[in-house]
């Protein structure tokens, strides 16, 4: 990434995810929505979307919006977007959340706040989605990770498209047979938000980074192929095949046990893939980051492998909830985190140092970060959400509040290096600002 420039806004975005995850660590250790509340309560749908959008999708935006340009050595089609998107994502989150409090009867009902708060967003992911389809289309043949990005904006597009889709029904502003079938797609929703956009985006992102971070060989054209493909095929069989059943009037069920098994075919070779890129490592002892991102990886193995046993034992739908959680928490979140802890303090030596680099001596980017203080909080955030997902599998809610605190103190913790990594605060003296440099701004870079 070294010479890239640096996306304005990418900082901007990770700043608003962490504080949008922060307060919905705090509504669920304060005991509201999910397991208090029903899974498909207004109050659950909140915490739901403050963690899917706010959290994880404004971090993935930030993160592909520095990446993809990157990725196909383009640069972004059009960078001012990236400030307009960031606005209609965050106004639109806010209304959307209005919304579901008025569908609850927390403030008093206003029709149009779920359609509006829709709206904004629609039109705020579309037009990141534009962007950086955009900037990809520029670049074919596109290499592997590039591919899953590109899944990964389909997906995106059919998530909110479902969303809206909701939002007006729920508001009573669209009408209609066809719609209100439309309306039991809430699986297919959250297969192409969580599965599709979050996890096929991720993947392919993780294929190049974790690749730069081990100094592991990736020119291999077949790398990622088979989990792409596979990966690609659940996803259709989920929308279209789930689009079609809804049609009918007919179950999700089916559906979605065919495209369960590309899906795990799909996981299976990521992990093949990853151990591979593990294994050619030039790269001996491996940074914080990519630790952590290994302990992400084992909290998605434990997804699958609690899906399977909860499928077994036919107690899938009872304990959805906790599996959607390690999910969520244990592989996408702890991943993102992951890999803010070393995406930020590159981006910030890169902000800080690239304009004298070469001129005068300036520091290595491991020594904007302290790792060995650093452990103990993404030590303490990864045991905390197993527990959390333990908690929710023997039905004690006040217990999951507890973990979910301690996943709070930790995640702050984390927080706090990063604001120090964007401080330069653990740079040794003389080095820290030499001459013609200065200190970078916490929360938007200077490009
Ligand atoms: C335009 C943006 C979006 C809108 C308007 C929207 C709206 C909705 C609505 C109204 C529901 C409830 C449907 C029902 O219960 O009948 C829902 C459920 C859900 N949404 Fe979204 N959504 C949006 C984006 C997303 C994204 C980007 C993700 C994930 C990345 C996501 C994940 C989910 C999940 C997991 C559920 C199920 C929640 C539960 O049952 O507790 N949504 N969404």
């Amino acid at each position: 990434m070294v010479g890239s420039n640096i996306s304005k806004w990418t900082i901007s975005y990770f700043a608003a995810a962490v504080v949008w995850l922060l307060a919905a660590e705090a509504l669920m250790a304060a005991g509201f929505g999910f397991p208090n509340a029903g899974l498909q309560a207004a109050d659950t749908l909140i915490v739901v979307h403050m963690v899917c959008i706010g959290w994880l999708s404004m971090a993935m935006c930030g993160a592909l919006f520095q990446f993809v340009p990157v990725l196909v050595a383009r640069p972004l089609y059009a960078e001012g977007w990236t400030l307009i998107a960031f606005l209609l994502l965050t106004v639109g989150l806010v209304v959307l959340l209005a919304g579901f409090l008025a569908l609850g009867g927390r403030i008093p009902s206003w029709s149009s706040l779920l359609p509006i708060g829709a709206g904004l967003l629609v039109a705020g992911f579309l037009l990141a989605a534009v962007d950086l389809g955009a900037t990809l289309w520029q670049a074919r043949p596109l290499p592997a990770p590039a591919r899953f990005v590109l899944v990964g904006l389909v997906s995106i597009c059919i998530t909110i498209l479902f969303g809206g889709i909701f939002a007006l029904v729920l508001s009573g502003r669209a009408t209609g047979a066809v719609l209100w079938r439309l309306l039991a797609g809430v699986p297919i929703h959250a297969a192409a938000g969580l599965g599709g956009w979050l996890t096929l985006t991720a993947m392919g992102v993780s294929y190049r980074l974790l690749a730069m971070f081990m100094l592991a060989p990736d020119n291999g054209v077949r790398l990622g192929r088979v989990a792409w493909f596979a990966g690609t095929a659940a996803l259709t069989i989920a929308v279209v095949g789930g689009v079609l059943a809804l049609l009918m009037a007919a179950g999700l069920n089916i559906v979605l046990a065919l495209a369960a098994a590309p899906a795990l075919i799909a996981l299976m070779f990521y992990a093949y893939d990853m151990l591979g890129l593990y294994r050619s490592r030039k790269r001996r002892a491996l940074e914080l980051n990519t630790r952590m991102t290994v302990w992400s990886f084992a909290s998605l193995a434990a997804a699958v492998l609690l899906a399977e046993g909860l499928l077994a034992t036919g107690s899938f739908s009872r304990h959805v909830g906790a599996l959607v959680f390690l999910a969520v928490f244990g592989w996408l979140s702890g991943l993102v985190l992951a890999n803010l802890y070393k995406i930020v303090p590159f981006l910030t030596w890169l902000e800080a140092y690239g304009p004298v680099l070469g001129r005068v001596p300036t520091p290595r980017v491991q020594d904007l970060v302290a790792e060995r203080r650093a452990a103990k909080w993404f030590v303490l955030f990864f045991l905390a959400s197993w527990a959390a997902t333990a908690t929710l599998l023997a039905e004690a809610p006040f217990a999951f509040r507890l973990t979910v605190a301690v996943m709070g103190v930790a995640t702050l913790g984390i927080v706090q290096e990063l604001v120090r990594a964007r401080q330069l605060a653990d740079v040794a003296e003389p080095l820290r600002l030499p001459a013609g440099t200065s200190s970078p701004r916490l929360l938007v870079a200077r490009n």
